[in-house]
């Protein structure tokens, strides 16, 4: 069982619960025959993320959810509990998603090494999963929330092509690299648009400009309209939109595949 866990350092919006859940999705559906369970999407923001009103299906049903929150604050005695499974019917099986919603946690909230290790050891034992996707929001240096990368395998980064959000992605990956030792899979520059690929101060062009700073080749992924079509209505894209029809869900495709090799 490998760990995954996204981030973009300081600044939010970059499209990281979008990236996270349509690789989780993606995984679900390519390593469907072989597990019952492939993937296990774990929502830690501590307000209503995004992925969680995606995989409730309703932008009020996390209310009544309970939340992988609600044991680590301790009102959850066993952490399987939080955990719910979202199955999707296609005409070559099903696709199951286990996941745990994210609720409004009313203040900071701590995380403890121990804890974690607890609901990582339970998903390994009852449902053997290929991975753990961890969705995060933005964090800093000594966020109470950053425990999560002693037991992560994989960072994965994404950005936007601006510089504070390559900046701060770079900062908070370096230092959790340094800090926990977690691997850092290939950073997504996203929502690329190819009529403005230049940095206006310098010349230099997106892409390489965030090769130079985040020291990787990003895997891009372009700004694509239909994503808003998609979000309006509780879809998630991969499930949503052909690859043939939208070059994001191609590129979100794409990364998935990539990831994949990592496992
Ligand atoms: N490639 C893209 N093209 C167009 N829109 C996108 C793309 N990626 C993400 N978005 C949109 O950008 C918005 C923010 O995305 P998302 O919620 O995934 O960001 P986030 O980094 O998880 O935000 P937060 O920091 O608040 O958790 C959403 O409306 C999403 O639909
Ligand atoms: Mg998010």
């Amino acid at each position: 069982m490998r760990v995954l866990a996204v981030t973009s350092g300081s600044k939010g919006g970059t499209g990281k619960s979008t990236v996270l859940l349509n690789v989780a999705v993606t995984h679900a559906y390519w390593f469907k025959d072989s597990h019952t369970y492939p993937a296990v999407f774990v929502d830690l923001n501590m307000d209503v993320g995004s992925a969680t009103m995606l995989l409730l299906g309703s932008p009020t049903a996390w209310r009544d959810a309970r939340s992988i929150v609600d044991f680590l604050q301790g009102r959850l005695g066993d952490p399987i509990s939080a955990f719910y499974v979202k199955k999707w019917s296609t005409e070559d099986g099903d696709i199951r998603l286990v996941f745990s919603p994210s609720k409004p946690t009313g203040g900071t909230m701590y995380l403890s090494l121990g804890a974690l290790r607890q609901v990582l050891n339970a998903l390994e034992r009852s449902l053997n999963p290929l991975a753990v996707y961890v969705d995060l929001p933005p964090l800093s240096p000594g966020h109470p929330l950053e425990a999560v990368f002693g037991h992560v395998d994989y960072v994965v980064p994404v950005s936007t092509p601006d510089y504070p959000s390559l900046e701060a992605v770079h900062h908070f990956v370096s230092y959790v690299r340094d800090r926990y030792g977690a691997s850092v899979a290939k950073p997504v520059l996203n929502m690329f648009s190819i009529d403005r690929d230049i940095e206006p101060v310098t010349g230099e062009k997106w892409a390489a400009l965030a090769s130079r700073i985040l020291g990787e080749d990003p895997h891009v992924v372009p700004y694509d309209e239909l994503f808003l079509v998609a979000r309006a209505a509780l879809e998630i894209e991969v499930l949503k939109l052909s690859p043939h029809e939208s070059p994001g869900v191609r590129a979100l495709i794409g990364y998935a595949d990539y990831l994949k090799i990592l496992f």
